[in-house]
């Protein structure tokens, strides 16, 4: 499967008269990746060590060129989308600690469900985009992780607004007034 081609497509449709590159292609669904051409740049006064990201060994479904520091920026753009944080995908390596006494995480490691429940949710992403969302007559948004999960590992169900025209909402005998709204839904057990 060549994933950049297949995101490039579905960005052809949105990014309308800009000679479209793969890569920049890339960064316009992946909004964590600003600019994946430049090179690596350390910030004035960063500390090396906390700045490097090592290349990625097992990337899946990401595209496999992406550099260490790309990867992270994604990860963390998930992290926020997620509401979660790097220990709910990734598995503690409890031979490796890290200067402040706690086990390290190894990131290549594909133990965890939560990251393989990733990659599916990735692949599932890139096929809206591609095949339906970018679709949409002047389409110029495209879905991302956050567009379900909104902060949170588990979508919230979405409850719609009452209809005011089927007439107030009977209220439960021992319900009080506040909690009127939530005795009508059918999965209160009242
Ligand atoms: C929602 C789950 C999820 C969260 C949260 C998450 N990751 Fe990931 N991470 C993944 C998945 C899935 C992959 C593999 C992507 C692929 O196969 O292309 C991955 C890959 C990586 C890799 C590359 C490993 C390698 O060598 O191939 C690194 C590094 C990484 N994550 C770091 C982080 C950090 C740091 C955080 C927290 C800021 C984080 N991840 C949060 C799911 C997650
Ligand atoms: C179209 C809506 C939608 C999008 C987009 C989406 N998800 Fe999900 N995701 C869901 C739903 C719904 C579930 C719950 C599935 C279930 O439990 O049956 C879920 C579950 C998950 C879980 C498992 C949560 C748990 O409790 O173990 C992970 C991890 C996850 N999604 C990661 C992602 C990541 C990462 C992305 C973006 C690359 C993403 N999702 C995009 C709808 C979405």
């Amino acid at each position: 499967m060549n994933l950049p081609f297949r995101l490039a497509v579905a960005a052809v449709a949105v990014v309308v008269a800009v000679p479209v590159a793969p890569r920049a292609v890339f960064a316009a669904q992946n909004p964590a990746v600003q600019n994946p051409a430049a090179p690596p740049s350390e910030p004035a006064g960063a500390s090396p060590e906390h700045r490097s990201f090592p290349a990625p060994t097992n990337l899946q479904v990401l595209p496999k060129d992406l550099t260490g520091e790309q990867v992270h920026k994604i990860m963390e753009q998930w992290e926020g989308d997620l509401g979660s944080g790097c220990r709910t995908c990734h598995a503690v390596d409890p031979k490796k600690v890290g200067p402040n006494g706690r086990p390290r995480l190894n990131f290549a490691d594909d133990s965890k469900e939560e990251k393989k429940t990733a990659r599916l949710m990735y692949r599932m992403t890139d096929k809206i985009n591609t095949d339906y969302v970018s679709m949409v007559p002047n389409s110029g948004q495209s879905v991302t992780c956050g567009t379900c999960h909104r902060g949170h590992l588990g979508p919230e169900p979405f409850v719609p607004a009452k209809h005011e025209e089927h007439g107030p909402v009977p209220a439960a005998p021992n319900a009080t007034p506040n909690a009127a709204p939530a005795a009508a839904l059918p999965t209160s057990g009242q």
